[in-house]
């Protein structure tokens, strides 16, 4: 058996791992809002203002720390005040974007903000740039985050909001280069410096303000608009300008025609799979590399705010709803974007998952006929993993001649790894990517004491398991004896595709 070392200096603090890595996306897209998160007032689901409690619940588990919508493309053709005032009267529209289908607006600001307090999580607004006005998203900040009296407020109030919300990040467009308004990267910067000139601060609300990135590893539209507040810098200090720019990146398995499928897939396409998700480290780390040459300090945020796997839809759903399954294969994508996220917490401050319910790599997916909810691989991996959230990141040395596996021209690690310290408390994440061979990993600990272990473990007989409505706990997490802990160390077998946690209740320093 493959036996490898990870040597953890446990008193060797790096930088805070963000929450907001933890982040999630909801889309006027499919299945996400309507009937995902939001049934409707006179649904027979048990929901609040028409909200679906019992995603609510299953997400509050998480601790999701913040919440991106409308979009993706359709924050690009939205309009927010067709989404105010009583629903009956709520404009209609077409959402080219996704399925040619009629949204009805029922879901809008009011709604999304009631959401947001549900769950505890910060609100990420995306406005609209492509088929939108300056006014208009300096209005819809008004709207949201103005107190006192003002032609905005007035109109919050009479639409039963008395209180300004609380609205952090503040998004400026999405995929400009394409959806978002098929711009150059010098026009959009352009028109960035202008929206985000007219996004106020008002009162104590100060907006985040993030500038739409890049695909991939399309590096020259990072330099762009960091050469745009750059440019100011003598003048402006840059953070005045966006205090945070994003890159967008899916893990495809296949080309864009024939992606795949989420369920049936060989191993070539697994290993692929998995190659591709692990290649986010490189566009972070290529990303952070731009940045740095004009923002050596570091003052703005890197944000990967789409990511996961993104297949072939589910054969006889629509294709324009993007509704595709999760299995163990999803959870591993997930735990290796994590470990790439932790190692970057210095520059990576926010993530969000594209999309949280019923598109995409989602954490629940709902049934259309019976409304039943399922709880995917990818979800539980969030919920292992959310001892991670705003920990101080450790580093994890890998040690062994045996960690690679040849897929095609690139190389994979067999095991995937990182660890966060907080509170006395450390949690290490490790991922077994090989698809048959179990790996023992001895755990090197370092610079203080262990006083008790536990751990946690993620995996299922097939890599294609995942959950339906009939085997709901096809893969869930299970306990994983790890034993204790002599002279530092500790040894621990993974079975093959697993992903597992062990946290380490430290001894008081000093
Ligand atoms: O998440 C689905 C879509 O992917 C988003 O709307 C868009 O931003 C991206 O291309």
């Amino acid at each position: 058996m493959t036996a490898l070392r990870a040597v953890i200096d446990l008193d060797v603090e790096g930088p805070r791992i963000n929450k907001h890595l933890y982040g999630h996306f909801a889309e006027h897209l499919g299945r996400c809002i309507y009937g995902g998160f939001y049934v409707g007032e006179d649904s027979d689901i048990p929901n609040e203002g028409g909200i679906r409690l019992d995603v609510v619940e299953a997400l509050r588990a998480l601790r999701i720390p913040n919440l991106r919508w409308p979009g993706g493309c359709f924050a690009d053709e939205y309009h927010w005040m067709d989404g105010i005032g009583p629903k009956e009267d709520r404009p209609r529209m077409i959402n080219t974007h996704w399925g040619d289908v009629e949204e009805n607006n029922h879901f809008g600001t009011h709604e999304f903000m009631a959401l947001c307090e549900m769950l505890g999580a910060d609100p990420y607004v995306n406005g609209n740039v492509g088929s939108g006005t300056v006014k208009e998203m300096s209005d819809w900040v008004e709207y949201l985050t103005r107190d006192g009296d003002s032609p905005m407020v007035r109109l919050r109030k009479a639409n039963g909001r008395e209180k300004a919300w609380r609205v952090p990040f503040w998004g400026i467009g999405n995929e400009a280069w394409g959806c978002g308004g098929n711009m150059s990267a010098e026009h959009y910067a352009e028109e960035l410096r202008r929206y985000a000139t007219f996004c106020r601060d008002h009162g104590d609300n100060k907006l985040y303000r993030i500038a739409a990135g890049a695909a991939d590893d399309d590096y020259r539209w990072t330099e762009t608009l960091m050469k745009a507040i750059s440019c100011l810098g003598c003048t402006r200090e840059p953070r005045n300008i966006f205090q945070g720019l994003t890159f967008h990146y899916y893990t495809v398995p296949g080309p864009w025609e024939h992606k795949g499928s989420a369920t049936e897939f060989g191993d070539d396409e697994y290993y692929t799979t998995l190659a591709k998700a692990a290649r986010v480290e490189e566009l972070i780390a290529g990303h952070s590399a731009v940045m740095d040459c004009y923002d050596p300090h570091k003052r703005v945020g890197l944000i990967l705010d789409e990511w996961g796997t993104w297949y072939d839809v589910e054969p006889g759903t629509n294709p324009g709803f993007l509704y595709q399954q999760n299995t163990m294969r999803d959870a591993l994508v997930a735990s290796v974007h994590f470990d790439a996220f932790h190692r970057h917490a210095d520059r990576l401050v926010m993530a969000n998952i594209a999309q949280t319910v019923n598109v995409l790599q989602a954490m629940i997916l709902t049934d259309p006929d019976t409304q039943e909810l399922v709880l995917t691989p990818t979800y539980h991996v969030f919920e292992m993993n959310k001892g991670h959230q705003d920990a101080a990141s450790l580093a994890v040395h890998l040690l062994g001649d045996d960690n690679a596996i040849e897929v095609g021209d690139r190389s994979l690690n067999r095991v995937s790894a990182s660890a966060s310290v907080k509170d006395s408390r450390a949690l290490v994440s490790l991922s077994n990517l090989h698809l048959t061979e179990p790996v023992e990993i001895t755990l090197d600990l370092r610079g203080r004491a262990v006083a008790e272990v536990s751990g946690r473990l993620l995996t299922a007989p097939e890599v294609a398991a995942h959950n339906t409505s009939g085997r709901p706990d096809a893969v869930a997490p299970a306990a994983f004896e790890v034993g204790a802990v002599t002279d530092g160390t500790l040894p621990v077998t993974l079975p093959p595709h697993s992903f597992a946690t062990v946290e380490l209740a430290l001894t008081p320093e000093g």
